[in-house]
Protein backbone atom coordinates (compact mmCIF):
# COMPACT_ATOMS: atom_id res chain seq x y z
CA UNK A 1 0.00 0.00 0.00
CA UNK A 2 1.84 2.84 -0.91
CA UNK A 3 0.68 7.14 -1.37
CA UNK A 4 1.91 9.09 -4.04
CA UNK A 5 4.63 10.91 -3.27
CA UNK A 6 3.85 14.21 -3.85
CA UNK A 7 3.39 14.72 -0.38
CA UNK A 8 6.15 16.68 0.09
CA UNK A 9 8.08 17.04 3.85
CA UNK A 10 10.30 20.14 3.84
CA UNK A 11 12.24 19.63 6.68
CA UNK A 12 12.87 23.59 6.61
CA UNK A 13 9.27 24.66 6.71
CA UNK A 14 7.93 26.32 9.72
CA UNK A 15 4.96 23.74 9.60
CA UNK A 16 5.88 20.43 11.81
CA UNK A 17 6.32 17.62 9.65
CA UNK A 18 3.18 16.41 11.45
CA UNK A 19 1.22 19.09 10.18
CA UNK A 20 2.72 19.04 6.69
CA UNK A 21 1.31 15.36 6.72
CA UNK A 22 -2.04 16.03 8.21
CA UNK A 23 -2.15 18.73 5.45
CA UNK A 24 -1.19 16.74 2.85
CA UNK A 25 -4.35 13.68 3.51
CA UNK A 26 -6.71 16.55 3.95
CA UNK A 27 -5.85 18.34 0.69
CA UNK A 28 -5.83 14.44 -1.20
CA UNK A 29 -9.49 14.12 0.21
CA UNK A 30 -10.73 17.94 -0.47
CA UNK A 31 -9.23 16.95 -4.37
CA UNK A 32 -10.89 13.94 -4.48
CA UNK A 33 -7.73 11.81 -4.80
CA UNK A 34 -8.60 10.18 -1.38
CA UNK A 35 -11.62 8.59 -1.56
CA UNK A 36 -13.86 7.79 1.34
CA UNK A 37 -13.00 4.31 2.26
CA UNK A 38 -8.96 4.37 0.50
CA UNK A 39 -6.65 2.35 2.80
CA UNK A 40 -3.89 4.61 3.78
CA UNK A 41 -0.12 2.95 4.26
CA UNK A 42 0.82 1.86 7.26
CA UNK A 43 2.61 4.27 9.69
CA UNK A 44 5.92 2.06 9.58
CA UNK A 45 5.49 2.27 5.87
CA UNK A 46 4.42 5.57 5.48
CA UNK A 47 7.04 6.81 7.53
CA UNK A 48 9.22 4.90 5.53
CA UNK A 49 9.13 6.27 2.27
CA UNK A 50 8.87 9.80 3.70
CA UNK A 51 12.42 9.29 5.65
CA UNK A 52 10.68 10.82 8.45
CA UNK A 53 10.40 9.21 12.17
CA UNK A 54 7.47 7.19 12.79
CA UNK A 55 6.07 8.42 15.56
CA UNK A 56 5.35 11.43 13.34
CA UNK A 57 3.28 9.75 11.04
CA UNK A 58 1.43 8.04 14.31
CA UNK A 59 0.76 11.39 15.09
CA UNK A 60 -0.40 12.89 11.93
CA UNK A 61 -2.93 9.98 11.46
CA UNK A 62 -3.93 10.23 15.41
CA UNK A 63 -5.15 13.90 14.82
CA UNK A 64 -7.07 12.98 11.45
CA UNK A 65 -8.67 10.06 13.27
CA UNK A 66 -9.51 12.48 15.86
CA UNK A 67 -11.04 15.39 13.39
CA UNK A 68 -12.79 12.60 11.72
CA UNK A 69 -11.13 12.33 8.39
CA UNK A 70 -9.42 8.69 9.20
CA UNK A 71 -10.74 5.91 10.59
CA UNK A 72 -8.44 3.58 12.26
CA UNK A 73 -9.76 0.29 12.80
CA UNK A 74 -8.39 -2.21 15.09
CA UNK A 75 -6.90 -5.06 12.40
CA UNK A 76 -7.83 -3.41 8.85
CA UNK A 77 -5.67 -0.58 9.27
CA UNK A 78 -6.36 3.10 8.87
CA UNK A 79 -9.17 4.47 6.20
CA UNK A 80 -10.16 7.45 4.92
CA UNK A 81 -13.08 7.84 7.08
CA UNK A 82 -16.30 5.90 4.71
CA UNK A 83 -19.03 8.47 6.17
CA UNK A 84 -16.99 11.32 4.37
CA UNK A 85 -19.76 12.89 1.54
CA UNK A 86 -19.04 11.42 -1.68
CA UNK A 87 -17.87 12.73 -5.05
CA UNK A 88 -20.56 14.30 -7.98
CA UNK A 89 -23.30 12.33 -9.16
CA UNK A 90 -23.92 9.97 -11.63
CA UNK A 91 -24.86 9.83 -15.01
CA UNK A 92 -28.51 10.66 -16.42
CA UNK A 93 -28.41 7.49 -17.95
CA UNK A 94 -27.29 5.63 -15.10
CA UNK A 95 -30.16 4.09 -13.18
CA UNK A 96 -30.26 4.52 -9.59
CA UNK A 97 -29.15 1.25 -8.87
CA UNK A 98 -30.16 -0.95 -5.59
CA UNK A 99 -32.55 0.71 -2.80
CA UNK A 100 -32.25 -0.48 0.58
CA UNK A 101 -35.07 -2.10 2.14
CA UNK A 102 -36.88 -2.67 -1.03
CA UNK A 103 -39.04 -5.76 -1.40
CA UNK A 104 -40.30 -5.45 -5.10
CA UNK A 105 -38.36 -3.31 -7.16
CA UNK A 106 -40.27 -2.34 -10.25
CA UNK A 107 -38.21 -0.15 -12.22
CA UNK A 108 -37.08 -0.49 -15.53
CA UNK A 109 -33.25 -0.24 -16.58
CA UNK A 110 -31.28 -3.15 -16.91
CA UNK A 111 -31.96 -5.16 -13.62
CA UNK A 112 -32.40 -8.41 -16.45
CA UNK A 113 -29.28 -9.69 -15.50
CA UNK A 114 -30.87 -12.63 -13.77
CA UNK A 115 -30.84 -14.64 -16.88
CA UNK A 116 -27.51 -14.11 -18.33
CA UNK A 117 -26.07 -17.03 -19.94
CA UNK A 118 -22.76 -17.50 -17.56
CA UNK A 119 -21.40 -20.49 -19.35
CA UNK A 120 -22.47 -19.49 -22.92
CA UNK A 121 -20.26 -16.20 -22.36
CA UNK A 122 -17.24 -17.97 -20.92
CA UNK A 123 -17.39 -20.64 -23.49
CA UNK A 124 -16.79 -18.09 -26.16
CA UNK A 125 -14.56 -16.17 -24.39
CA UNK A 126 -12.58 -19.04 -23.43
CA UNK A 127 -12.17 -19.52 -26.80
CA UNK A 128 -11.25 -15.82 -27.51
CA UNK A 129 -8.08 -15.99 -25.03
CA UNK A 130 -7.35 -19.48 -26.31
CA UNK A 131 -7.21 -17.96 -30.22
CA UNK A 132 -5.28 -14.84 -29.24
CA UNK A 133 -1.95 -16.55 -28.35
CA UNK A 134 0.18 -14.67 -25.73
CA UNK A 135 1.08 -11.37 -26.92
CA UNK A 136 -2.51 -9.96 -26.55
CA UNK A 137 -4.50 -7.62 -28.77
CA UNK A 138 -3.26 -4.23 -29.96
CA UNK A 139 -6.04 -1.79 -30.37
CA UNK A 140 -9.38 -2.53 -32.31
CA UNK A 141 -10.33 -1.04 -35.47
CA UNK A 142 -12.46 2.28 -34.34
CA UNK A 143 -15.49 1.16 -36.29
CA UNK A 144 -15.08 -2.12 -34.43
CA UNK A 145 -13.89 -5.73 -34.78
CA UNK A 146 -14.38 -6.93 -38.37
CA UNK A 147 -15.93 -10.03 -37.37
CA UNK A 148 -18.13 -8.68 -35.22
CA UNK A 149 -19.47 -6.25 -37.65
CA UNK A 150 -20.16 -9.02 -39.99
CA UNK A 151 -21.85 -11.50 -37.32
CA UNK A 152 -24.01 -8.19 -36.52
CA UNK A 153 -24.62 -7.43 -40.38
CA UNK A 154 -26.19 -10.84 -40.40
CA UNK A 155 -27.64 -10.84 -37.23
CA UNK A 156 -29.40 -7.46 -37.03
CA UNK A 157 -30.47 -8.22 -41.10
CA UNK A 158 -32.03 -11.93 -40.44
CA UNK A 159 -33.70 -10.23 -36.89
CA UNK A 160 -34.43 -7.06 -37.40
CA UNK A 161 -34.80 -6.32 -40.75
CA UNK A 162 -31.69 -4.01 -40.97
CA UNK A 163 -30.68 -3.50 -44.30
CA UNK A 164 -26.56 -2.51 -43.60
CA UNK A 165 -22.80 -4.05 -43.91
CA UNK A 166 -20.39 -4.28 -41.70
CA UNK A 167 -18.58 -1.18 -43.63
CA UNK A 168 -21.31 0.23 -41.99
CA UNK A 169 -21.47 -0.94 -39.07
CA UNK A 170 -19.95 0.57 -35.99
CA UNK A 171 -19.47 -1.05 -32.20
CA UNK A 172 -19.72 1.13 -29.63
CA UNK A 173 -20.44 0.86 -26.09
CA UNK A 174 -24.34 0.60 -25.61
CA UNK A 175 -26.64 3.17 -26.59
CA UNK A 176 -25.35 5.73 -24.13
CA UNK A 177 -22.31 6.04 -26.54
CA UNK A 178 -24.38 5.79 -30.03
CA UNK A 179 -26.39 8.74 -28.61
CA UNK A 180 -22.63 10.75 -27.42
CA UNK A 181 -21.17 10.39 -31.18
CA UNK A 182 -24.72 11.24 -32.72
CA UNK A 183 -24.79 14.47 -30.36
CA UNK A 184 -21.47 15.15 -31.46
CA UNK A 185 -21.89 14.27 -34.96
CA UNK A 186 -25.15 15.93 -36.06
CA UNK A 187 -24.23 20.08 -35.05
CA UNK A 188 -21.39 19.36 -38.11
CA UNK A 189 -24.33 19.02 -40.31
CA UNK A 190 -26.07 21.88 -39.36
CA UNK A 191 -28.49 20.11 -36.86
CA UNK A 192 -28.31 21.11 -32.85
CA UNK A 193 -31.83 20.59 -32.04
CA UNK A 194 -33.23 16.90 -31.33
CA UNK A 195 -36.96 15.67 -31.41
CA UNK A 196 -37.93 13.12 -28.62
CA UNK A 197 -40.43 11.09 -27.76
CA UNK A 198 -42.82 12.34 -25.12
CA UNK A 199 -43.24 10.16 -22.94
CA UNK A 200 -39.77 8.83 -23.37
CA UNK A 201 -36.39 7.95 -21.38
CA UNK A 202 -36.00 10.83 -19.03
CA UNK A 203 -32.07 10.11 -18.64
CA UNK A 204 -31.79 10.10 -22.47
CA UNK A 205 -32.96 13.61 -22.44
CA UNK A 206 -31.55 15.16 -20.40
CA UNK A 207 -27.84 13.88 -21.79
CA UNK A 208 -28.72 15.19 -24.83
CA UNK A 209 -29.09 18.39 -23.11
CA UNK A 210 -25.85 17.83 -22.00
CA UNK A 211 -24.13 17.24 -24.82
CA UNK A 212 -25.10 20.56 -26.08
CA UNK A 213 -28.06 19.64 -28.16
CA UNK A 214 -31.96 20.85 -27.05
CA UNK A 215 -34.32 18.01 -26.75
CA UNK A 216 -37.85 19.52 -28.28
CA UNK A 217 -40.44 16.80 -26.64
CA UNK A 218 -43.14 15.15 -29.29
CA UNK A 219 -46.18 13.90 -28.09
CA UNK A 220 -46.95 10.00 -28.31
CA UNK A 221 -50.20 8.08 -28.49
CA UNK A 222 -51.31 4.60 -29.26
CA UNK A 223 -49.70 4.66 -32.88
CA UNK A 224 -46.54 6.01 -31.35
CA UNK A 225 -44.56 9.28 -32.30
CA UNK A 226 -47.29 12.02 -33.90
CA UNK A 227 -45.36 12.67 -37.03
CA UNK A 228 -47.26 15.99 -37.61
CA UNK A 229 -46.75 17.58 -34.25
CA UNK A 230 -42.78 16.41 -35.46
CA UNK A 231 -43.41 18.01 -38.41
CA UNK A 232 -44.56 21.18 -37.10
CA UNK A 233 -41.41 21.76 -34.73
CA UNK A 234 -39.73 22.00 -37.65
CA UNK A 235 -36.43 20.25 -36.30
CA UNK A 236 -34.45 18.19 -38.40
CA UNK A 237 -33.73 15.13 -36.19
CA UNK A 238 -36.07 12.91 -34.20
CA UNK A 239 -34.96 10.00 -31.50
CA UNK A 240 -37.66 7.08 -31.72
CA UNK A 241 -38.13 4.04 -30.25
CA UNK A 242 -40.35 2.80 -33.12
CA UNK A 243 -40.46 -1.06 -32.41
CA UNK A 244 -41.66 -0.73 -29.08
CA UNK A 245 -42.02 2.73 -27.43
CA UNK A 246 -40.30 3.27 -24.50
CA UNK A 247 -41.91 3.56 -21.89
CA UNK A 248 -45.67 3.23 -23.40
CA UNK A 249 -45.12 0.25 -25.51
CA UNK A 250 -47.05 1.70 -28.64
CA UNK A 251 -46.05 0.30 -31.70
CA UNK A 252 -45.31 2.99 -34.99
CA UNK A 253 -48.06 2.27 -36.72
CA UNK A 254 -47.30 1.44 -40.57
CA UNK A 255 -48.91 4.94 -41.91
CA UNK A 256 -46.76 6.46 -39.02
CA UNK A 257 -43.41 4.56 -40.36
CA UNK A 258 -44.41 6.08 -44.38
CA UNK A 259 -45.11 9.89 -42.96
CA UNK A 260 -42.04 9.23 -40.68
CA UNK A 261 -39.79 8.49 -43.67
CA UNK A 262 -41.36 11.02 -45.59
CA UNK A 263 -40.99 13.46 -43.99
CA UNK A 264 -37.04 12.92 -43.25
CA UNK A 265 -37.03 12.80 -47.13
CA UNK A 266 -38.78 15.87 -47.30
CA UNK A 267 -36.92 17.60 -44.91
CA UNK A 268 -33.08 16.51 -45.33
CA UNK A 269 -33.73 15.47 -41.88
CA UNK A 270 -32.06 12.04 -39.45
CA UNK A 271 -33.84 9.65 -37.63
CA UNK A 272 -32.16 7.58 -34.61
CA UNK A 273 -34.20 4.42 -34.16
CA UNK A 274 -33.22 3.14 -30.92
CA UNK A 275 -33.83 -0.17 -31.02
CA UNK A 276 -33.04 -1.22 -27.30
CA UNK A 277 -35.35 -4.10 -26.96
CA UNK A 278 -35.37 -5.60 -30.38
CA UNK A 279 -35.35 -9.33 -29.98
CA UNK A 280 -37.24 -9.99 -27.25
CA UNK A 281 -40.57 -9.94 -28.69
CA UNK A 282 -43.19 -12.48 -27.62
CA UNK A 283 -46.13 -11.30 -28.41
CA UNK A 284 -48.76 -13.47 -30.97
CA UNK A 285 -48.71 -11.06 -33.77
CA UNK A 286 -45.16 -10.67 -35.75
CA UNK A 287 -42.79 -8.55 -34.41
CA UNK A 288 -42.46 -5.26 -35.98
CA UNK A 289 -39.00 -5.09 -38.32
CA UNK A 290 -36.90 -2.16 -37.82
CA UNK A 291 -37.97 1.63 -39.28
CA UNK A 292 -34.73 1.65 -41.09
CA UNK A 293 -35.74 -0.72 -43.30
CA UNK A 294 -37.59 1.43 -45.16
CA UNK A 295 -34.87 4.48 -45.18
CA UNK A 296 -31.34 3.07 -44.78
CA UNK A 297 -30.30 6.44 -46.21
CA UNK A 298 -32.15 8.67 -43.41
CA UNK A 299 -32.44 6.25 -40.22
CA UNK A 300 -29.31 5.63 -37.66
CA UNK A 301 -30.35 1.97 -36.52
CA UNK A 302 -29.35 1.64 -32.76
CA UNK A 303 -29.08 -1.63 -31.22
CA UNK A 304 -27.56 -3.26 -27.55
CA UNK A 305 -27.13 -5.84 -25.66
CA UNK A 306 -28.14 -4.74 -22.88
CA UNK A 307 -31.79 -5.71 -22.37
CA UNK A 308 -30.68 -9.00 -24.09
CA UNK A 309 -27.41 -9.79 -22.72
CA UNK A 310 -26.70 -7.44 -19.14
CA UNK A 311 -26.14 -3.35 -19.63
CA UNK A 312 -22.64 -4.14 -17.97
CA UNK A 313 -21.16 -5.22 -20.83
CA UNK A 314 -21.44 -1.94 -22.72
CA UNK A 315 -22.08 -3.24 -25.98
CA UNK A 316 -24.25 -2.10 -28.81
CA UNK A 317 -24.18 -1.55 -32.53
CA UNK A 318 -25.06 1.65 -35.00
CA UNK A 319 -25.74 0.59 -38.81
CA UNK A 320 -25.32 4.29 -40.16
CA UNK A 321 -26.54 5.92 -43.08
CA UNK A 322 -23.04 7.12 -45.60
CA UNK A 323 -23.20 10.30 -45.09
CA UNK A 324 -22.81 10.37 -41.63
CA UNK A 325 -19.66 7.35 -41.54
CA UNK A 326 -17.70 10.17 -41.63
CA UNK A 327 -18.62 12.49 -39.41
CA UNK A 328 -19.09 9.58 -36.66
CA UNK A 329 -15.62 7.98 -37.22
CA UNK A 330 -14.35 11.28 -36.24
CA UNK A 331 -16.67 11.52 -33.09
CA UNK A 332 -15.59 8.06 -31.98
CA UNK A 333 -11.55 9.04 -32.93
CA UNK A 334 -12.13 11.57 -30.43
CA UNK A 335 -13.81 9.43 -27.89
CA UNK A 336 -11.56 6.56 -27.32
CA UNK A 337 -10.10 4.22 -29.46
CA UNK A 338 -12.84 1.51 -29.54
CA UNK A 339 -14.27 -0.89 -27.77
CA UNK A 340 -12.88 -3.96 -25.86
CA UNK A 341 -11.66 -6.45 -27.96
CA UNK A 342 -12.05 -9.51 -26.39
CA UNK A 343 -15.36 -8.53 -25.47
CA UNK A 344 -16.41 -7.58 -29.16
CA UNK A 345 -14.43 -11.43 -29.94
CA UNK A 346 -16.79 -12.86 -27.18
CA UNK A 347 -20.27 -12.10 -28.31
CA UNK A 348 -19.15 -12.74 -32.28
CA UNK A 349 -19.00 -16.10 -31.10
CA UNK A 350 -21.62 -15.85 -28.93
CA UNK A 351 -23.82 -14.73 -32.44
CA UNK A 352 -21.71 -17.31 -34.70
CA UNK A 353 -22.47 -19.97 -32.43
CA UNK A 354 -26.07 -20.04 -32.33
CA UNK A 355 -25.57 -19.52 -27.94
CA UNK A 356 -27.12 -15.72 -28.46
CA UNK A 357 -29.90 -17.42 -30.43
CA UNK A 358 -30.82 -19.99 -27.71
CA UNK A 359 -30.44 -17.39 -25.10
CA UNK A 360 -32.92 -15.11 -26.56
CA UNK A 361 -35.56 -18.00 -27.23
CA UNK A 362 -34.97 -18.72 -22.86
CA UNK A 363 -34.89 -15.33 -22.15
CA UNK A 364 -37.91 -14.29 -24.50
CA UNK A 365 -39.86 -17.56 -22.50
CA UNK A 366 -39.04 -16.06 -19.16
CA UNK A 367 -40.26 -12.39 -19.88
CA UNK A 368 -43.75 -14.12 -21.48
CA UNK A 369 -44.13 -16.05 -18.24
CA UNK A 370 -43.87 -12.86 -16.09
CA UNK A 371 -45.62 -11.08 -18.78
CA UNK A 372 -48.61 -12.87 -17.72
CA UNK A 373 -48.01 -13.10 -14.44
CA UNK A 374 -48.27 -9.22 -14.49
CA UNK A 375 -51.42 -9.41 -16.28
CA UNK A 376 -53.30 -11.99 -14.25
CA UNK A 377 -52.62 -9.91 -11.53
CA UNK A 378 -53.42 -6.41 -12.70
CA UNK A 379 -56.97 -7.88 -13.57
CA UNK A 380 -56.87 -9.52 -10.25
CA UNK A 381 -55.57 -6.68 -7.76
CA UNK A 382 -56.25 -3.30 -9.76
CA UNK A 383 -59.80 -3.39 -11.51
CA UNK A 384 -60.01 -1.00 -14.19
CA UNK A 385 -56.08 -0.67 -14.98
CA UNK A 386 -54.90 -2.51 -18.41
CA UNK A 387 -51.23 -3.13 -19.41
CA UNK A 388 -50.54 -1.52 -22.60
CA UNK A 389 -48.83 -2.64 -25.82
CA UNK A 390 -47.94 -5.59 -27.09
CA UNK A 391 -45.93 -8.54 -25.18
CA UNK A 392 -42.57 -7.63 -26.13
CA UNK A 393 -39.45 -6.33 -23.47
CA UNK A 394 -38.58 -6.41 -19.80
CA UNK A 395 -41.23 -3.69 -19.30
CA UNK A 396 -44.70 -2.83 -19.59
CA UNK A 397 -46.61 -0.08 -19.56
CA UNK A 398 -49.98 -0.25 -17.43
CA UNK A 399 -52.66 2.99 -17.61
CA UNK A 400 -54.94 3.38 -14.31
CA UNK A 401 -58.35 4.19 -14.12
CA UNK A 402 -58.50 8.51 -14.75
CA UNK A 403 -59.46 8.83 -11.34
CA UNK A 404 -56.40 7.06 -9.64
CA UNK A 405 -54.22 9.24 -7.67
CA UNK A 406 -50.84 8.04 -9.45
CA UNK A 407 -48.63 10.04 -6.89
CA UNK A 408 -49.90 8.77 -4.32
CA UNK A 409 -50.17 5.61 -5.36
CA UNK A 410 -46.60 4.94 -6.05
CA UNK A 411 -45.58 7.23 -2.54
CA UNK A 412 -48.54 4.55 -0.86
CA UNK A 413 -46.36 1.27 -2.44
CA UNK A 414 -42.99 2.42 -1.11
CA UNK A 415 -44.16 2.66 2.23
CA UNK A 416 -45.32 -0.86 1.61
CA UNK A 417 -41.48 -1.84 0.17
CA UNK A 418 -42.50 -1.91 -3.87
CA UNK A 419 -40.63 0.62 -5.71
CA UNK A 420 -42.29 1.68 -8.85
CA UNK A 421 -41.86 4.85 -11.34
CA UNK A 422 -45.67 6.57 -12.38
CA UNK A 423 -45.74 7.89 -15.80
CA UNK A 424 -45.13 10.70 -14.20
CA UNK A 425 -41.45 10.19 -13.90
CA UNK A 426 -41.72 9.77 -18.21
CA UNK A 427 -43.62 12.45 -19.55
CA UNK A 428 -42.07 16.23 -20.11
CA UNK A 429 -45.80 17.95 -19.10
CA UNK A 430 -47.78 16.53 -16.52
CA UNK A 431 -50.92 14.50 -17.42
CA UNK A 432 -52.94 14.19 -14.37
CA UNK A 433 -55.84 13.08 -16.46
CA UNK A 434 -53.80 9.75 -18.13
CA UNK A 435 -52.49 8.02 -14.36
CA UNK A 436 -50.01 5.41 -15.48
CA UNK A 437 -47.36 2.87 -13.89
CA UNK A 438 -44.17 2.07 -15.82
CA UNK A 439 -43.77 -2.02 -14.30
CA UNK A 440 -40.23 -3.64 -15.38
CA UNK A 441 -41.29 -7.30 -14.95
CA UNK A 442 -38.95 -9.51 -16.62
CA UNK A 443 -36.38 -9.30 -13.69
CA UNK A 444 -38.80 -10.74 -11.13
CA UNK A 445 -39.83 -14.28 -10.31
CA UNK A 446 -43.47 -15.08 -11.06
CA UNK A 447 -44.72 -14.60 -7.55
CA UNK A 448 -42.53 -11.45 -7.06
CA UNK A 449 -45.18 -10.09 -10.09
CA UNK A 450 -48.22 -10.88 -8.09
CA UNK A 451 -47.27 -10.13 -4.98
CA UNK A 452 -46.04 -6.49 -5.85
CA UNK A 453 -49.04 -6.17 -8.23
CA UNK A 454 -51.27 -6.69 -4.96
CA UNK A 455 -49.57 -4.25 -2.62
CA UNK A 456 -50.43 -2.01 -5.79
CA UNK A 457 -54.21 -3.13 -5.93
CA UNK A 458 -54.51 -2.74 -1.93
CA UNK A 459 -52.50 0.84 -1.85
CA UNK A 460 -54.59 2.10 -4.43
CA UNK A 461 -57.69 1.20 -2.52
CA UNK A 462 -56.79 2.95 0.79
C1 LIG B 1 -35.05 3.57 -24.09
C2 LIG B 1 -33.73 2.91 -23.87
N1 LIG B 1 -32.81 2.97 -24.84
C3 LIG B 1 -31.60 2.38 -24.71
C4 LIG B 1 -31.27 1.70 -23.57
C5 LIG B 1 -29.94 1.00 -23.47
O1 LIG B 1 -28.90 1.84 -23.29
P1 LIG B 1 -27.42 1.22 -23.26
O2 LIG B 1 -27.26 0.39 -24.48
O3 LIG B 1 -26.53 2.41 -23.21
O4 LIG B 1 -27.31 0.39 -22.01
C6 LIG B 1 -32.18 1.63 -22.51
C7 LIG B 1 -31.79 0.92 -21.28
O5 LIG B 1 -32.38 0.92 -20.26
C8 LIG B 1 -33.44 2.25 -22.66
O6 LIG B 1 -34.36 2.20 -21.69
Amino acid sequence: MSLHMAVDVARDSRESLTAQIQSFIKREIAEGALHPGTRLPSSRRLADDLGVSRSVVVEAYGQLVAEGYLDAAQGSGTRVNGRLPGRPGPSALLDEGRVPGIRWDLRTGGRNTLAFPRREWLTCYTRVLESAGTTGHGYPPLAGELALRAELAQYAGRLRGVRTDAGRLMVVSGFAQALALLCAALPRLGVDVLAVEDPGHPGQRQFIREAGIAPVPVPVDEEGINVGALAATGVRAVLVTPAHQFPSGAVLSAARREALVEWARATDSWVIEDDYDGGLWYDRGAAPIALQRLAPDRVVYAGTASKTLAPGLRLGWLAAPERLLGELARARGRHDLGSDTYTQLAFAELLRSGLLDRHLRRLREVAHSRRQALEEAVVRHLPGAEVLGPAAGLHASVRLPRHTDEGALVAGALLRSVLVRGGAAFTCLPRPDEPALVIGHAHLPRGGVAEAVQVLGEVSRW
